[in-house]
């Protein structure tokens, strides 16, 4: 049937209380909320304030006692062990049950707050779904990080415990955690008071009497507890994420919000039913894995996917279609990066030929814009809707989407189609005056935000106000440009801002600035994102070196790509650096990254009338075409 759609966009829109507090029915209220929303503080919002629940029941507990106990809630598949591990809904509530106990043993109270620094493993969801169970407020920091990452977060969040891994396993090499975990604690002014390591048999770790607990022994010793109700305002977790500064942003998720939003979009915008497998292939350490990986397939009552690999080298590029159809999964979800590491490696999709994927029903991409290539490869292969998505950590569910659950739409390349019910999307000029259909500006959500996107910044209220909410009043500022045409299909195209996508991972050139910057060698420099075939973009950074240095330039660059990963870490992939003799800039002093960037992507650029020395972007293009930038056409 169609129409479908624009029903339901229109009542979001027209009746959000009434929409929300349908699909608040479907959540299992300890206190059924009288109350859908109070808006009297935008931006600070707050859905269903006088409701009290707990995610950990929803996920959980509600399963098993509505029958499903015995129905798969996890698949554990990881390559890079050789190992799949199975656990039942009873089984998980039973160990989450454990686990959450061994925290509260701990001193962990409602609202304090647990950092989490796993790799894919079990445990990491476990750990997640127990401080939801006793109200403790989670903050999973991605392995891929640092310690000195670590520490910020840590300090920021003010974390009473820390639960890590002994390592983590990628392709060739363990990353072993535990020296970067005692290196952020060194580093971190607030001192966590216990860690819990769960040790991996790759690479067991040295525990430091006193301080560090052996997750094994803990959960052994210790007695299960309830699931603790919290007001649904209550926070579920603080997840950090790039904004243009190395200080990360601590989104905030509250619990209410969180279940009602993806448990809806569960059915209405992937189109999976409770029992159906659904598979995110992300990490824990990103908001996807939040959402997709552990609390919107747990709260559907379906089963979830965490896999531990990668789409290629672990072993072939056929990986991806064996754990599809190894699972019986019916909709996947990963980032447009994924298929074209694949694409890459079997561009006729050979190993697709050795399974068996009949019951695949759909692809959905999100991270980075889909480029029509890697989307008209999919689709020619897989034979399934192949369906790109818009949305970001701060939304925490998806904004843009072909929801299939309600009504699939016909597909046009380059779109995430159209908004999401609930979501009020808009683009503006810089003066805030709304733009025709086709004219590119800034894409902004109207407010109130639908339940489930972020309701702060930890312990910021002034940069959470300031970054998103008072360029333009009475919106959200998405940070994204783009376009919605004649059709009302939206098109994302770039950030306004200095956040890049590399292999579908946010990450910030200031931050990477921040670094360069402090080497003791370096006057000034700038960072770009610079167009990358297979990671979307890279980092590229530019270094004047001061006044009288004297060193080889080249070892002063290599020293600022260690100097990226050890203060940032390697999924910073910052592996370009060049020095160059003044960096481009305009009369009143401002780098123009814009026209670097132009220049390396070999994309057409006018020189810009405000510019100091034009001369400067001669000097940038040699150094650039040094880099290999921009690249020939053809390749
Ligand atoms: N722990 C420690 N190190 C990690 C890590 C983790 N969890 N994840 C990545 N890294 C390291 C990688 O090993 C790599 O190190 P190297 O510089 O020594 O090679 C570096 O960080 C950069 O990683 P990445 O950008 O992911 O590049 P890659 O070449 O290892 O893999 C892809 C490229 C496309 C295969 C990979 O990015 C991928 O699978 N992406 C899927 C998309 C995805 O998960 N998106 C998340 C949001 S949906
Ligand atoms: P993150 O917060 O890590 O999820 O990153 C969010 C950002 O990734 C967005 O602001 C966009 O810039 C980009 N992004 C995510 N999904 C898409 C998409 N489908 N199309 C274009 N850009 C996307």
């Amino acid at each position: 049937m169609s129409g479908e759609y624009d029903a339901e966009y229109r009542r979001a829109r027209e009746e959000p209380r009434a929409y929300w507090a349908e699909a608040a029915a479907a959540v299992d209220w300890h206190r059924q909320p009288q109350t859908v929303l109070d808006d009297d503080h935008p931006p600070f919002t707050c859905w269903f304030p006088d409701g009290e629940l707990n995610a950990c029941h929803n996920a959980l507990d509600r399963h098993v006692e509505a029958g499903r106990g015995e129905q798969t809630a996890l698949i554990y598949d990881s390559p890079v062990t050789g190992s799949v591990q199975r656990f039942s809904y009873r089984e998980l509530r039973d160990r989450v049950a454990r686990f959450a106990g061994a925290l509260r043993a701990l001193g962990v109270e409602t609202g304090d707050r647990v950092v989490i620094y796993m790799p894919m493993v079990p445990e990491a969801a476990i750990a997640m779904l127990a401080c939801a169970r006793i109200g403790a407020v989670h903050s999973v920091v991605f392995g891929g990080f640092a310690a000195n990452e670590l520490a910020v977060r840590i300090d920021d969040v003010r974390a009473k415990l820390v639960v890590a891994a002994s390592c983590g396993i990628e392709p060739g090499r363990l990353v072993p955690y535990k020296p970067l975990l005692d290196q952020a604690i060194e580093l971190a002014r607030y001192k966590p008071e216990a860690c819990i390591v769960f040790q991996r048999e790759q690479q067991p770790a040295e525990l430091i009497a006193g301080r560090d607990l052996d997750w094994r022994e803990l959960e052994a010793a210790a007695e299960p507890v309830a699931c603790v109700p919290v007001p649904a305002g209550h926070p579920l977790y603080v997840l950090y994420t790039s904004g243009t500064t190395g200080q990360p942003k601590g989104v905030v998720r509250d619990t209410g919000g969180c279940v009602v939003s993806l448990l809806w979009s569960m059915h209405k915008v992937y189109g999976v039913a409770p029992g159906d497998v659904f598979w995110a292939a992300s990490d824990v350490g990103w908001v996807v894995g939040h959402s997709y990986i552990v609390y919107g397939p747990l709260f559907n009552g379906s089963t979830s996917i965490l896999y531990e690999g990668k789409p290629v080298g672990t072993p072939d590029p056929g990986a991806y279609w064996r754990v599809i159809s190894e699972h019986g999964v019916k909709v996947f979800f990963t980032a447009p990066t994924a298929f074209r590491a694949i694409k890459k490696e079997d561009p006729q999709a050979a190993h697709l030929q050795r399974y068996d994927l009949s019951g695949f029903e759909a692809l959905f991409l999100a991270g980075e814009r889909c480029d029509p290539d890697t989307l008209g490869w999919a689709q020619e292969h897989l034979g399934v809707p192949v369906l790109d998505h818009w949305w970001q950590t701060e939304l925490g569910w998806p904004a843009c989407a072909n929801c299939r659950g309600i009504e699939l739409l016909p597909v046009v390349p380059g779109s995430p189609t159209k908004p999401v019910p609930g979501f009020v999307l808009e683009v503006l000029d810089s003066q805030g005056r709304p733009l025709p259909a086709g004219e590119i500006g800034a894409l902004v959500l109207r407010l109130p935000l639908p339940p489930g996107t972020f309701t702060g910044l930890w312990g910021n209220e002034e940069r959470f106000v300031k970054a998103y909410f008072s360029t333009f009043p009475g919106y959200y500022e998405t940070g994204d440009a783009g376009y919605i045409d004649a059709d009302g299909y939206v098109f994302v195209m770039a950030r306004t801002d200095d956040v890049i996508n590399v292999a579908g991972h946010r990450l910030s050139t200031g931050a990477m600035e921040e670094v360069l910057a402090a080497h003791p060698d370096v006057a000034e420099c700038a960072v770009i994102g610079v167009a990358d075939p297979m990671k979307g973009q890279l980092p590229l950074g530019m270094v004047v070196l001061k006044d009288g240095v004297d060193r080889d330039p080249a070892t002063i660059c290599a020293e600022t790509v260690a100097l990226v990963r050890q203060h940032i870490g390697p999924v910073a992939a910052f592996k370009l650096c060049i020095a160059v003799p003044r960096l481009p800039k305009t009369r009143s002093g401002k780098v123009l990254r814009g026209t670097m960037r132009a220049i390396a992507d070999g994309a057409h650029w006018k020189q810009p009338a405000t510019i100091d020395d034009p001369a400067v972007l001669d000097e940038v293009g040699s150094a650039l075409a040094v880099l290999g930038y921009p690249p020939p056409r053809d390749a």
